[in-house]
């Protein structure tokens, strides 16, 4: 005997109608009108929307990042996801210089498994990757991990040259695999930082006036024309302005298979947040994220470009680090550091924001409460676009006979206050929301992650029992 969810709206990528879902063994195992059936558990779905479980493609948990870790781990993270609707999330293993991506994988399993509550993936960011390395790619991909990061940004830390994109966007490429880019040419941006450093300008809001929108657009357009000429679907991650999205559209006008995920934070958030407040100007450091906020006028524009596909999927690059450093219930001094690392210069703060928890629920009031998006497009850019693109459909991303049992029972007439102070909303291990105040209509209820229940209320139900997720090929995809 199973789950039965009854009398849901039933909202996919592309269907709406309303059915009751039987879950079997982890999967969907039937869908109809009025099942007659005896389940274990029943889920009252009356009024409530029935989704697929949001994937976030994009977080950053337990990474060693600048001079410190990110706060959450692949317990509290994939927790604080559950709580929000996200059942799969795709987190970013890291091969360091001169080790095998195998080291980075075994590295990034030994801090999931065992421990995170929601399923879960890896990319591969890859640091180097010289000739004799390359056979390794076709391996990581038989082993599940089908696409690889690589930074035009961070000088000195993940920045690599354009040979070495070339080399590895054409292996990657032939092996039917995605390159994922962070593109912004980091090495002018250095230069910018530079020179503000030597005028003195030091506070956060000197963090966005150092990375114009211009250099991410000039990242986005060279890592278009190396993937056009090695051959590789591209997809760009947290793309951030309308300059860098001109860059997409043009290419995809051209036919290259580019395509871009944005996030929550250039969506809702403008660079003007980078003042601080009165009392603290240094507050604005919670925001110091790349590339940074933008002017607010970007919004719309990014809006637009989600609704008519230029843009394909909505991440976090959830990515926390405390204001305050983070504490440990009794201890005497933080165990990790954070934000303050950087209060004499904006250079110096760890770069990453929180949000893996708020996705679903920003997403749906901004998008489909105040109009911008139909539910179906929601649905698409917050679950299965990410499945398909990343080689999970239709195992994730969908609700159909046979798929994963990750579903959210979404109550639409739920109003939250996303606050660090409120427990609906916040479980995220960061000393502040991203989002403080903001006031969201509709948020997810239940929670099922392959037909357990993990969230039900504001009540975490099971903790752990999330797993590793291979995925499958580009190439495959096609078949
Ligand atoms: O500021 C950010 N985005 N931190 C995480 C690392 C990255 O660039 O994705
Ligand atoms: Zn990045
Ligand atoms: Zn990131």
């Amino acid at each position: 005997m199973g789950v039965l969810i009854k009398n849901g709206r039933v909202v996919t990528a592309v269907d709406d109608y309303f059915a009751d879902i039987y879950i079997e063994n982890e999967t969907v195992s039937q869908i109809g009108v009025k099942l007659d059936i005896r389940a274990d558990h029943e889920i009252d779905a009356t009024g409530k929307f029935v989704f697929p479980g949001g994937i976030d493609p994009h977080t950053h948990f337990d990474m060693p990042f600048g001079g410190t870790n990110s706060a959450d781990d692949f317990d509290t993270g994939t927790v604080a996801a559950a709580f929000g609707g996200t059942t799969t999330v795709i987190d970013f293993a890291i091969q360091t210089k001169g080790e095998s991506t195998f080291k980075g994988l075994d590295t990034w399993h030994a801090k999931a498994d065992g421990k995170a509550t929601i399923d879960y993936a890896f990319h591969m960011i890859v640091t180097d990757m010289p000739d004799t390395r390359l056979p390794e790619m076709q391996k990581l991909a038989d082993a599940g991990v089908t696409s690889y990061k690589l930074f035009m940004a961070y000088p000195g830390v993940l920045y690599v040259d354009d040979g070495t994109l070339y080399r590895t966007f054409r292996q990657a490429g032939l092996n039917g695999t995605r390159i994922c880019m962070h593109a912004e040419n980091g090495i002018v941006i250095d230069e910018i930082i530079k020179e503000a450093v030597r005028d003195g300008k030091l506070t956060p809001q000197y963090h966005a006036k150092t990375r114009p929108t211009r250099m991410e657009a000039e990242g986005v357009h060279r890592a278009i024309s190396i993937a056009e000429v090695a051959q590789v679907p591209l997809y760009i991650v947290h793309l951030s302005s309308a300059d860098a999205l001109d860059q997409v559209k043009i290419a995809r006008m051209r036919g290259v298979d580019v395509q871009a995920e944005t996030c929550p934070q250039y969506l809702f958030l403008d660079e003007s947040i980078y003042a601080g407040n009165a009392l603290d100007p240094f507050e604005g450091a919670k925001w110091v994220m790349t590339p940074a906020l933008r002017e607010k006028w970007n919004q719309a524009v990014l809006w637009q470009g989600l609704k008519h596909h230029h843009l394909s999927a909505v991440a976090t690059d959830h990515c926390p680090f405390c204001f305050n450093g983070t504490w440990r219930p009794g201890d005497a001094a933080p165990f990790q550091l954070g934000k303050e690392l950087g209060r004499d210069s904006f250079t110096k703060i760890p770069n990453g924001a929180p949000g893996v928890e708020n996705r679903m629920a920003l997403m749906y009031h901004g998008g489909v409460v105040e109009g911008r998006l139909s539910l179906n497009r929601f649905v698409e850019l917050t679950s299965t676009s990410s499945a398909k693109t990343f080689g999970l459909f239709p195992k994730k991303g969908t609700i159909a006979v046979g798929s994963d049992a990750d579903i959210v029972v979404f109550d639409p007439n739920r109003t939250e206050t996303i606050s660090v102070n409120n427990p609906h909303t916040h479980h995220m291990r960061v000393d502040y929301s991203a989002y403080e105040g903001f006031v969201v209509k509709g948020y997810p209820d239940t929670v099922l992650s392959r037909g357990r229940i993990i969230v039900a209320g504001s009540e975490l139900k099971t903790r752990g029992g999330g797993q590793f997720v291979k995925r499958a090929r580009c190439e495959q995809l096609l078949r």
